[in-house]
């Protein structure tokens, strides 16, 4: 099954997609700068899912960060999933 980049992985939502798509065969790749969450929830799911899924610590206002998960990651979809103060995409992308 082909990657997929969860922004705001390690979330409340992000997270529980994850465990879904791992369910599902998906190979999610988390990206989260840890503003509103914590790097021990990729234990978590690999407690639920006995695999721990990759992650990337970044910034999505990071264009120069984004685009090295893209090289690093052979990514088909983008779906995004970060708190509401950044629902604004112009303040999102700065
Ligand atoms: N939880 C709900 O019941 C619910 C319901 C409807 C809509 N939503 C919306 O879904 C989205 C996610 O909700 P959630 O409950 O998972 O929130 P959450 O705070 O648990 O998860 C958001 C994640 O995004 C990360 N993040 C924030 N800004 C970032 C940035 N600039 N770069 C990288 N990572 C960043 C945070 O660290 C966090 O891990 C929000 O927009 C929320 O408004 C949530």
């Amino acid at each position: 099954m082909p990657s997929v980049l969860l922004t705001g992985g390690t979330g409340y939502i992000g997270s529980h997609t994850c465990v879904e798509l791992m369910a599902a065969g998906w190979t999610p790749i988390l990206l989260d700068n840890l503003c509103n969450s914590s790097a021990s929830v990729l234990d978590r799911i690999e407690a639920i899912t006995g695999r721990k899924p990759a992650f990337v610590r970044a910034d999505l206002r990071d264009a120069a960060a984004i685009d090295r998960a893209f090289t690093e990651f052979p990514v088909c979809i983008f779906t995004r999933s970060t708190i509401q103060e950044h629902d604004n995409r112009e303040e999102m992308l700065g």
